[in-house]
């Protein structure tokens, strides 16, 4: 065993975390906003903090497969369960979060398509309970890792 690699692991977690964290605040702040400029800036610091959420995602996968392989672990049950969490959720994210969240950046500032949404469509696209879903899906899977990852089943 490799301790080492359980620090990268916790520090992926840790900067996972802390990016997704600004997301997260982002998803529920913007729908109180109307003001244009304002809702493009928070978009803009949710699009960032998500390239920051790849890099603590991939510490954590290294770390976390580093460490099961160093003690044996790579196919027990419960590590096999944790890779199916993060896939499922991964799979969750780009299917509830990305099109819309992408969509709006895209939207508001108008496509070779489309011209740019005026107030009353900004505000329907606003009016969504999708943070809700996203923290219920994200929330369920993160207790699930946490308490897989301490009580290692089995
Ligand atoms: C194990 C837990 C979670 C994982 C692995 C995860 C993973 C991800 C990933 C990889 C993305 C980027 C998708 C893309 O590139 O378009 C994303 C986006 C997002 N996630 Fe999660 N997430 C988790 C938990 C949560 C929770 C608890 C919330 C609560 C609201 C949440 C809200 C969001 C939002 C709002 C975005 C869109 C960010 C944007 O494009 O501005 N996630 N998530």
């Amino acid at each position: 065993m490799y301790p080492w690699l359980v620090t990268l692991h916790l520090l992926g977690l840790v900067v996972f975390l802390l990016a997704h964290g600004v997301s997260i605040s982002v998803a529920f702040r913007v729908r109180g906003e109307r003001r244009r400029d304002a809702v493009v800036t928070l978009l803009d610091l949710s699009g960032r903090a998500t390239q920051v959420v790849y890099v603590g995602l991939a510490l954590l996968g290294v770390g976390g497969l580093g460490a099961a392989w160093s003690a044996g672990l790579l196919t027990a049950p419960w590590v096999v369960l944790s890779y199916v969490i993060v896939v499922v959720t991964l799979f969750a994210m780009y299917a509830v979060a990305s099109p819309y969240y992408h969509g709006l950046r895209a939207a508001i500032g108008g496509t070779a398509d489309a011209p740019p949404l005026d107030d009353e469509a900004l505000d329907r696209r606003l009016r969504t309970r999708r943070p809700e879903l996203l923290a219920t899906l994200g929330g369920v899977a993160l207790v699930c890792l946490v308490v897989l990852m301490t009580v290692k089943p089995g």
